[in-house]
């Protein structure tokens, strides 16, 4: 037995819901350039969980429910009132989702039309605690959710209590689009392994959570926000990025394990990062964030992925750098439990072997004998 470090190029379940073929990504077989372009987040919602787009109605239906669901448990809300103010946000996240199973009376019925209606609760839900969170650190109360509004909007409009600018709703919702789904991920792999041993849906979208927080994966759009604020201005690129790509240091934002050739969803976030900055009237993100660019493809050959210019836009939207993450798991969360749904269907339980490195051999040594 040879382990494969990383379980690189190791393909552990068959699934239909998203597609990564010659570096072109889809969601049940459309190119993602299609739907960012043409796609709301919720008819991507209904795609990713139901395999087809959404005729009006069914969208219809699907938004109304999000809008029946959003409301979040006093008892949840009155927890994030009892975290430390300065709470990492993933953490905060973490646990409240946690939480939400203890006030769902059907957390532990597996029936499929229990496990939807779950999704449909996770997927309101999770932006109504992000929005809670943020407001109830500032010593501000949360706001409630709207009704009949796509998530973009009603979470913006959470956020900050006042209705969002047309311009940032549709940038807010073209992100959610992009972040959607992304085959076998750490954090969807991670759900698939908890919910294979037949554990809730709850537990599974926990565990993703706690795996898309990290920075190689959804962590690094916080991190690629700290470069550009330690960066702080358009000279200071070259000399900061040098240093780092000279001690051989990561630079967020770039690389990634399956996209050798670049990452299909950053030209649209690229794109959405230069309209922001033109309407703002202050380029400097966006030119610092192409300057970096040029610097470590033109150094390393390594390029920009979905995390890289999703932090310049966000900033410029206002939101805080350390809600990014918890932004792309309001997004992601509709593939996780796409893909939680698709594991129940045809469940066996996920348990690889190791390949062991250890001593071999050995004997028990008494207590009194050991050194
Ligand atoms: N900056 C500098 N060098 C890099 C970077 C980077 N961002 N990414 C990879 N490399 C280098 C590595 O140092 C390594 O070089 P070496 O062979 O000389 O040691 C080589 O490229 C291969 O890198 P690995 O880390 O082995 O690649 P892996 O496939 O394991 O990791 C990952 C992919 C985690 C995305 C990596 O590129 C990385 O750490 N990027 C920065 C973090 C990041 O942006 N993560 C978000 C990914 S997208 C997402 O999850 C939503």
């Amino acid at each position: 037995m040879t382990a494969t470090k990383g379980l690189e190029g190791i393909v552990a379940a068959k699934s239909s819901i998203s597609s990564i073929i010659d570096g072109v990504l889809t969601y049940q077989g459309i190119n993602i350039d299609e739907l960012a372009e043409k796609a709301s987040f919720e008819e991507v919602v209904y795609l990713l969980w139901h395999g087809k787009l959404p005729n009006q109605s069914e969208l219809d239906e699907l938004i109304a429910q999000l809008g029946e669901y959003a409301s979040v448990p006093a008892e949840v809300i009155a927890g994030l009132r009892l975290y430390p103010k300065n709470a990492n946000s993933m953490a905060a996240l973490r646990t409240a989702v946690s939480s939400l199973a203890l006030y769902d009376a059907e957390a532990n019925d597996m029936s499929s039309e229990a496990n939807y209606r779950k999704a449909v609760k996770l997927q309101a839900q999770l932006p109504t605690i992000v929005a809670a969170f943020a407001r109830i650190r500032e010593g501000k109360d949360p706001v409630a959710p709207k009704k009949g509004v796509g998530i973009a909007h009603n979470f913006l409009y959470m956020l900050t209590g006042e209705e969002p600018a047309p311009v940032a709703i549709q940038a807010m919702d073209k992100a959610l689009v992009l972040h959607a789904d992304h085959e076998l991920n750490a954090s969807t792999f991670s759900s698939r392994v908890t919910v294979a041993t037949l554990s809730d849906i709850y537990s599974g979208v926990t565990s993703a959570i706690g795996t898309l927080k990290g920075p190689l994966h959804g962590g690094a759009n916080e991190a690629v926000m700290i470069m550009l604020d330690e960066i702080g201005s358009l000279e200071n690129v070259e000399p900061y990025i040098q240093n780092k790509l000279d001690n051989k240091v990561k630079i967020m934002g770039f690389g990634h394990r399956v996209y050798k050739n670049g990452d299909p969803r950053a030209k649209h976030l690229m794109q959405m990062s230069r309209q922001l900055g033109e309407l703002k009237g202050d380029m400097t993100l966006y030119e610092m964030s192409i300057k970096i660019e040029a610097l470590v493809t033109g150094q390393k050959g390594l390029k920009p992925n979905v995390d890289f210019y999703s932090a310049s836009c966000y900033t410029m939207l206002g939101i805080p750098r350390d809600l990014f993450t918890p932004i792309f798991a309001i997004s992601r969360v509709s593939g996780w439990t796409a893909h939680i749904l698709e594991q129940y269907e045809d469940n066996r339980l996920i348990r690889p072997r190791a390949e062991y490195v250890g001593p071999v051999d050995q004997h028990y040594v008494p207590l009194s004998q050991r050194g």
